[in-house]
């Protein structure tokens, strides 16, 4: 098989800022920059890297450079000379040897502190409603089972939570998937055809800019910032210049920032997607976990006034369980009719017995976000608190709900930060995971879901893998092949 080409242009985009924060030489600090997007998955294995001529000139750097720089990748086990097909990305077998977790499907390491989904143990209540369930396991057995539109049960549920809300919904506006993540991608599939202009925010939920991307969507970012929020000139300005087919946004509690969007934002990008004729996927995975303030209503409450077209995506994964595996959409009954002749060839239904239990979790939502809501109120302070007091030069912000804080470092070492925080067994996901097209350097995005004696050690490793790399101590960051 043909290895997939990075292109140059691509490989400048993901590697913003390789020079910046080091004293390496050029070519030991692009070989760096790339290790770390290979560890990271962000240049998967068996892709070919650019022609070296073709990179020095995308990076403006010699031939020579980009030459000893994959001669380094090269011993170093992370690439390899196929004939005719020059440089091929491997994952050393020292890195294959032991499974990497996320991609295995959550089989972590005892002593591992993976922090890369942000994601809470399952909340209380949910064996009781699993027996809760058992009683209506007799009527379901003796249907077939293959349900690509939803338990009857749990699309009421899920429509009077939005009722409930201020946005008023029927059942036959919703239809249950496997997760939010399945929901995502199953309107990717749907609403975008290869070269739309797919806008989402910058930084966004990495798994849903992977989706549009796969749909052959073109992404164009605009930007989030945990303290400014919304960049609404750059909002504006996007969509009225690329009409995007769909604009996927998390205006309740975004991942990562934690940012909520305004009302004057949320009319501006509905009046504006309303002449675009974008349709806004507005995705609250998020959203409920709010820890203070009040929540705003669903963003398709507003829609009407508008004209716009929005689809909400919800999910009972980051409330209950993510091992629920539980989402859904509530969208047109034509969005709808479209999506369900188009999932098939995906999948041929959620679950029927993960349904039956998160009918009897979905009305209980309120209750459920009261331990929550405490639970992840401590996490925050303690997480939030003892990283200003260690990291003073960090830019630590205290979100108003979410399940993490993103960090703004201050100098672009957010790869080098989480390689050496990875040696201690401590696994968070880099800042330029989050960029659609890379970037965010300066920024580490760090949970604050696990139990207390996981915030000592998570901030311990931190302050310690700061110091390692350099810390404060500016410039000084020299190769990373130390703490691979
Ligand atoms: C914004 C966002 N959307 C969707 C998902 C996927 O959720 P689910 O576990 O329901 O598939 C996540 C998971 O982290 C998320 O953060």
């Amino acid at each position: 098989m043909t290895p997939v080409l990075l292109s140059a242009r691509s490989a400048a985009l993901l590697l913003t800022d390789w020079r910046a924060g080091t004293d390496a030489p050029a070519y030991e600090a692009l070989s760096d920059a790339l290790r770390v997007l290979v560890i990271d998955g962000r240049i998967p294995q068996g892709v070919r890297l650019p022609a070296e001529r073709g990179l020095a000139a995308a990076l403006h750097v010699s031939r020579t450079t980009v030459a000893n720089a994959y001669s380094r990748l090269r011993s170093d086990g992370f690439v390899v000379s196929v004939r005719g097909s020059g440089s091929v990305v491997r994952l050393p077998a020292g890195l294959i040897g032991r499974p990497d977790p996320e991609r295995l499907g959550g089989v972590v390491d005892d002593d591992l502190l993976d922090l890369r989904k942000a994601a809470l143990h399952s909340a209380p209540g949910i064996a009781e409603a699993v027996e809760r369930a058992m009683r209506h396991v007799p009527a379901a057995l003796a249907g077939i089972g293959y349900d690509t539109v939803g338990d009857p049960g749990l699309r009421a549920a899920i429509a009077s939570r939005y009722t409930d809300r201020g946005l008023p919904t029927d059942p036959s506006q919703v239809v249950v998937t496997i997760g939010a993540q399945h929901a995502i991608a199953l309107l990717a599939r749907v609403l975008v055809r290869r070269g739309d202009a797919v806008l989402v925010e910058s930084p966004t939920y990495p798994h849903a800019h992977e989706a549009f991307r796969d749909a052959g969507g073109r992404l164009v970012g605009v930007p989030v910032d945990a303290r400014t929020e919304w960049d609404a000139t750059a909002l504006e300005t996007t969509l009225r210049r690329t009409a995007p087919a769909v604009a996927y946004v998390m205006p309740e509690l975004h991942n990562p920032t934690g940012a909520t969007m305004s009302a004057s934002t949320r009319e501006l990008l509905l009046s504006v997607a309303a002449s675009t004729g974008t349709t806004v996927i507005a995705d609250e995975t998020m959203g409920e976990l709010r820890i203070e303030g009040e929540p705003s209503v669903p963003l398709a409450a507003r829609a009407g006034s508008a004209d716009a077209s929005v689809v909400m995506i919800g999910s009972a994964d980051k409330v209950f369980w993510g091992g629920l595996r539980i989402g859904w959409i509530r969208a047109s009954p034509e969005l709808l009719q479209r999506l369900l002749l188009a999932r098939p060839t995906g999948d041929l239904g959620t679950p029927v017995l993960d349904q039956l239990v998160a009918r009897e979790l979905v009305p209980r939502t309120e209750a459920v976000l009261e331990a929550r809501r405490e639970y992840l109120r401590q996490g925050r302070d303690d997480v939030v608190g003892a990283l200003r007091a260690r990291l003073p030069e960090w830019d630590v912000p205290s979100p108003a709900g979410g399940l993490t804080t993103w960090v703004g470092l201050g100098r672009p070492v957010s790869s080098a930060l989480v390689l050496a925080a990875r040696s201690e067994g401590v696994v968070l996901a880099s800042g330029g995971v989050f960029g659609p097209d890379g970037g965010f350097e300066r920024f580490l995005r760090v949970p604050f879901t696990m139990p207390p004696a996981d915030r000592v050690r998570l901030v311990d490793v931190l302050e310690r893998s700061w110091a390692r790399i350099g810390g404060d101590a500016a410039g000084v960051r020299g190769s990373l092949a130390a703490v691979v």
